[in-house]
């Protein structure tokens, strides 16, 4: 996709009384595209690449910080998949199709695990059908909906997986899109009500408290110019998403530090707070 003048995907982000959907709009940032403009992609448009270089220009950082990001999502899905013996995968936010998606790390460790991508974003829809391709022994679905609206996800999921059975909730790297009017724990505590005993959660967000003053002056410069603004949240603020939840080790650390498979990997920097729990 290129262009400044796409005409709109017609995406229906479904009926959402309670959340604001998010229409595709190429003249204001988009955390999705911006996301992939970090990430080196090809679906962003000159405001997306405008609001990412100016969190460049107050964070040097974030390119090495969303690919060590990136690098823990995949980890966390082999983990889960490897040696929780997960098999089911509801990941909401999934941002643009890139390497190491979900269901091809899962897949690689058993090809009939069964994943379901969550996102609200139209430039992300536009890409579902790419990402419905995984192993013919296990399943790929994607819905198009808001994390805002948990019932409808719970919902729509139940088509694909069976949640009275272990699955893993993954939001990775969408939490600092959801502000506190969200009412955020609300949101993961549904999510994770609603899952059964033995599932896990995987959460990921941007730090307020690493890095605090460039992630404060980085998130004063994204949100005068994007359509999601972020909040950023503390160590506390993340671990607090876990709540009645049992933190797998080493807990709730900046995500190169999540059992790291390499010097590489470990040595990387990032200002996101990562962690992963079981529900008893
Ligand atoms: C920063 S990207 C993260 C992508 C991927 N999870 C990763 O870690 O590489 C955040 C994604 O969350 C999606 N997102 C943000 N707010 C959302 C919401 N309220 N409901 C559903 N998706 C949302 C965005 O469209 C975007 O694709």
């Amino acid at each position: 996709m290129s262009g400044e003048t796409e005409s709109a995907s017609g995406a229906d982000n479904g009926d959402a009384p309670a959340a604001e959907p998010l229409t595709f709009d190429t003249t204001v940032a988009h955390s999705a595209r911006v996301h992939d403009y970090w990430l080196g992609g090809k679906d962003h448009y000159a405001a997306d690449r405008a609001a990412g270089d100016a969190v460049i220009a107050a964070y040097p950082g974030i390119v090495e910080s969303v690919r060590a990001n990136r690098a823990f999502l995949a980890r966390v899905v082999r983990f889960l998949a490897a040696e929780a013996g997960i098999r089911q995968f509801l990941d909401i936010g999934t941002g643009v199709p890139t390497a190491n998606n979900t269901h091809e790390v899962a897949q690689s460790v058993a090809s009939d695990c069964r994943v379901v991508y969550v996102d609200y974003d139209p430039v992300v829809l536009v890409h579902a059908r790419a990402l419905l391709a995984g192993s013919p022994e296990g399943a790929t679905d994607y819905i198009d909906a808001d994390l805002r609206e948990p019932e409808t996800i719970l919902e729509q999921a139940a088509r694909t997986l069976d949640l009275s059975r272990p699955v893993a909730v993954m939001l990775i790297a969408i939490m600092h899109l959801i502000g506190d009017d969200a009412e955020p724990y609300r949101l993961v505590a549904r999510l994770t009500d609603a899952a059964a005993p033995g599932s896990y959660l995987a959460l990921s967000q941007v730090a307020s408290d690493i890095q605090a003053e460039q992630m404060a002056e980085a998130a004063r410069r994204y949100n005068s110019l994007a359509r999601e603004t972020q909040r950023h949240r503390n160590r506390a603020e993340v671990t607090r998403f876990f709540d009645g939840l049992d933190l797998v080790e080493p807990g709730v650390v900046p995500v190169q530090e999540w059992r790291p498979g390499s010097v590489a990997e470990a040595s990387a920097r990032s200002a996101m707070w990562g962690g992963v729990a079981r529900k008893r």
